[in-house]
């Protein structure tokens, strides 16, 4: 590899990697997706396979892009190229980079939404609303033309924003001190949440598991949704790693990220089931859920007023935190294979992304005629992207540290050398040579032929 460029920008600090990796892994997939997917594929057993999921594969990924990223010191295709040459392995990146292009454009559109509502709550829109009037409030956004367009098309320039500023000054910054404030007012949500008429029926539709609901479509979109909930499969864990110092305990941050991105998801669940059924909002109502119960649970609380703008303002740091590493995952090989400079590659990026999301946001309005394999245009970039573009790639990347790193490399590089003791590296290996993989393609050849 030649390395004779200016040294590489990178995290200052421990916490910054954390709050960096967490603040990507923690975004709208968390506080958005998880607890409607969860309510549409019907509760408690979805859970326990999402869980499973993130434990015996979305952690050891997780790890293995960290070592790719961190040895290969590049950014998601990059990196293959440095460790394997010009072998095809890095093609895994470069579908890596057509998911990044996919997820960011429809992710920029729920990202605009929470916008709104930022602005929603602070004019009290929906003060004295039924919760049916609620739900109106939340349809009649999502198929207007303009508005939500607008909102995207400003949250997507805030995304460029930081990204241009780089990793110290940009991401790191930010990310540190409003994660921590996001898990306070989640807290404080999900007690009012659990203190509602009727909380232990959400608490149940939650926890209680009903394995009779559980469908193949549920088991491959709770193997999706830990992919993309822990930003895995796309090169975005590589392209940080890439900016973590030698000396860092990689396992060990590994876990962290994924206990935390885990938590959130949990306590979000925790703070909308309750709601949902007291308000008598259906579980399956999709992706207006957030956006319909969350509304409801602050007019019923002291201060209700207060905590909605700040809870939606907060959901948009934490989608800013997801999207600035999508976006980076872009740049960074625009920047580093494609030898753009860093401001260019970031307008590039940028304006491709938004315009492909246009139809996307359009897609519950005026073009929500226009449908593929029955699914509308939003729908379908959220499917190929998590359903089947991040497990393939969560596929090779195991593979690859598996078989083709080898267990020397995997050891010099978690141990940094020697430093740390890594006594869980035989069953790193185990899940990521053989369990992951067969796992993945067992449930992906199931719920995409099935
Ligand atoms: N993990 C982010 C979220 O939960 C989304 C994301 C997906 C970010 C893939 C990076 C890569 O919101």
């Amino acid at each position: 590899m030649a390395n004779n460029q200016q040294p590489r920008d990178s995290f200052g600090t421990k916490l910054g990697i954390i709050a960096a990796a967490a603040g990507s892994a923690i975004g709208l997939g968390n506080i958005w997706k998880f607890p409607y997917i969860t309510g549409v594929f019907g509760g408690g057993a979805f859970l326990v396979v999402y869980l499973i999921c993130i434990a015996l594969i979305g952690l050891p990924v997780m790890l293995a892009e960290f070592i790719i990223g961190r040895r290969g010191q590049k950014n998601a295709i990059g990196s293959f190229k440095a460790l394997a040459g010009d072998s095809k392995w890095y093609l895994s990146g470069t579908m890596g980079i057509a998911s990044a292009f996919m997820i960011l454009s429809f992710y920029g559109v729920v990202a605009g939404w929470t916008l709104d509502y930022v602005i929603k709550s602070l004019t009290n829109t929906f003060a004295g609303l039924s919760p049916d009037e609620i739900g109106g409030v939340f349809g009649g956004l999502v198929s207007s033309t303009w508005t939500p367009i607008a909102w995207q098309i400003l949250f997507m320039i805030l995304t460029g924003f930081i990204v241009v500023a780089g990793i110290k000054d940009g991401i790191e910054k930010y990310a540190k001190i409003l994660m921590p404030i996001l898990l306070v007012i989640l807290l404080i949500l999900d007690i009012r949440a659990i203190t509602l008429p009727g909380a232990s029926k959400g608490l149940n539709f939650l926890f209680k598991p009903d394995f009779s609901k559980l469908s193949v479509e549920a088991v491959l979109s709770a193997l999706g949704h830990a992919f993309f909930s822990l930003s895995l499969g796309m090169g975005t864990m590589i392209t940080y790693a890439s900016y973590i110092n030698k000396k860092e305990n990689l396992g060990i941050t590994a876990l962290q990220v994924t206990i935390a991105d885990t938590a959130i998801a949990l306590l979000a669940g925790v703070a909308i089931f309750p709601a949902v059924f007291a308000f008598g909002v259906e579980p399956s109502a999709g992706p207006g859920l957030v956006f319909i119960t969350l509304p409801n649970v602050f007019q019923q609380m002291p201060g209700g007023y207060f905590f909605g703008i700040l809870f939606f303002s907060l959901l948009s740091v934490a989608a800013l935190t997801s999207s600035i590493s999508i976006l980076e995952v872009v740049v960074a090989y625009f920047s580093e294979e494609l030898d753009f400079d860093r401001k260019k590659a970031t307008i590039l990026a940028t304006v491709a992304i938004t315009i492909v999301g246009i139809p996307a946001s359009l897609s519950m309005g005026i073009m929500s005629d226009l449908q593929i394999f029955g699914l509308n245009f939003f729908d379908t970039l959220d499917y190929i992207s998590a359903n089947i573009l991040l497990p393939l790639g969560g596929l090779i990347i195991s593979v690859f540290v598996g078989w083709r790193l080898g267990r020397n490399n995997v050891r010099d590089e978690v141990t940094s050398g020697g430093k740390y003791k890594a006594g869980y590296i035989p069953v790193f290996l185990i899940l990521t040579k053989v369990v992951a993989p067969i796992a993945i393609a067992i449930v992906f050849l199931n719920g995409i032929l099935g």
